[in-house]
């Protein structure tokens, strides 16, 4: 059985932030934020949650399937920000959605949330344990953001989108593989220090402002492009692809300028380059299947079409994969 992506969906939370509302809060300018990163908007969760962000890309997944929530067989949520520390996100889609025929966990690998989460729901189905799941990346990091840290808000949005994953007999479509990589040894490039077991709640953590996002984005950066060159040519080497093979790359979309990098390195004309930072901003875990989900909505991803994913996220997770749609 090989896994199928057969619907996708997402939702984006009402509110737009633009640079230019950024100007009004940090020493920052429109200019230097789109130059930088390609960003020029991104929305915000005023009052909704991760889950709530979630549950409405699961209907929306849901509405474009042929399935009802109560066929679904497994729900797995990619996020680093989660409705609570404790029980996992992916229960609380749940029960707003009422797939209680499923069972559901989390996925906490930063900006690779989404592709590792894939890479398990495959291997659920592969392996016979479920013949579907959705697979879902949420992020509301407006709430894990310094406001007064003009090198990392201005780069981070909210949004929730996700994908069906259905078992199909036929080896030649669906997810054809995947690579994930991690490197322990720089877990200090991007780090929410608190509150954790190293750093529990306490006054202390909140006046270091440790329970905000802290980024070495310059060291990130240099890493970034070699990485996601590297594992694309890993994931398309196993399955006996190459570059000139792959109708679209959809990127973790964390920098415009890395997304080119990528695309010039492995020699991948842009216009087969799924872009929707300038929009959605770095949504870590929710940003390739916003992505994605754009893309096929738009009619730009077709039955049969092969798509490289790939991503890079804290600290340090890298990964690809390869689909025929
Ligand atoms: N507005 C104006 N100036 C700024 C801003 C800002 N918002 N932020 C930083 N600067 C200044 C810096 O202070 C610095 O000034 P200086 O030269 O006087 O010291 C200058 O701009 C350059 O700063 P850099 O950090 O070198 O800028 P860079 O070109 O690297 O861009 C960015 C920063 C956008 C963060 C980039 O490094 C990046 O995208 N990094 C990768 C991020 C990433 O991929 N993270 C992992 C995934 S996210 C996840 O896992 C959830």
């Amino acid at each position: 059985m090989n896994a199928k992506i057969t619907a996708t969906g997402a939702y984006l939370p009402e509110k737009i932030m633009t640079n230019f509302d950024l100007e009004k809060m940090v020493d920052t300018s429109d200019e230097w934020i789109k130059q930088r990163t390609g960003i020029e908007i991104r929305h915000i969760a005023d009052k909704e949650t991760t889950a709530e962000l979630a549950a409405k890309a699961a209907l929306d997944i849901l509405k474009n399937s042929r399935l009802s929530a109560s066929d679904i067989e497994l729900i797995i949520i990619a996020t680093v920000t989660p409705e609570h520390p404790l029980p996992a996100t992916a229960l609380f889609v749940q029960e707003k959605i009422g797939a209680y025929n499923a069972f559901g966990f989390d996925i906490n690998a930063a900006c690779s949330g989404f592709t590792y989460s894939l890479s398990v729901a495959n291997a659920y189905i592969r392996s016979g344990m479920v013949k579907n799941a959705l697979v879902i990346g949420a992020e509301t990091l407006s709430k894990i953001v310094d406001w007064q840290d003009r090198s990392t808000c201005v780069i981070f949005g909210d949004g929730a989108a996700g994908v069906l994953l259905e078992a199909v007999d036929d080896d030649s479509v669906g997810v054809l593989d995947m690579v994930l990589h991690s490197d322990g040894r720089y877990t200090d490039l991007m780090i929410v220090p608190a509150p954790g077991s190293r750093y529990p709640c306490s006054e202390e953590v909140i006046k270091n402002r440790d329970i905000y996002i802290k980024m070495k984005g310059n060291e990130t950066f240099k890493m970034a492009i070699r990485s996601i060159a590297g594992v694309s040519q890993e994931v398309l080497d196993r399955v006996g692809l190459n570059f000139g093979d792959v109708d679209w790359m959809v990127s973790h979309q964390a920098n415009r300028r890395i997304i080119e990098g990528v695309a010039k390195r492995v020699g991948l004309d842009m216009n087969k380059v799924i872009i929707t930072i300038d929009r959605h901003a770095n949504t870590a875990a929710a940003s390739i299947p916003l992505a994605l989900d754009w893309a096929y909505k738009s009619g730009k991803i077709k039955e049969g079409d092969i798509v490289l994913l790939n991503s890079f996220g804290a600290s340090l997770t890298w990964s690809a994969g390869v689909i025929r749609w």
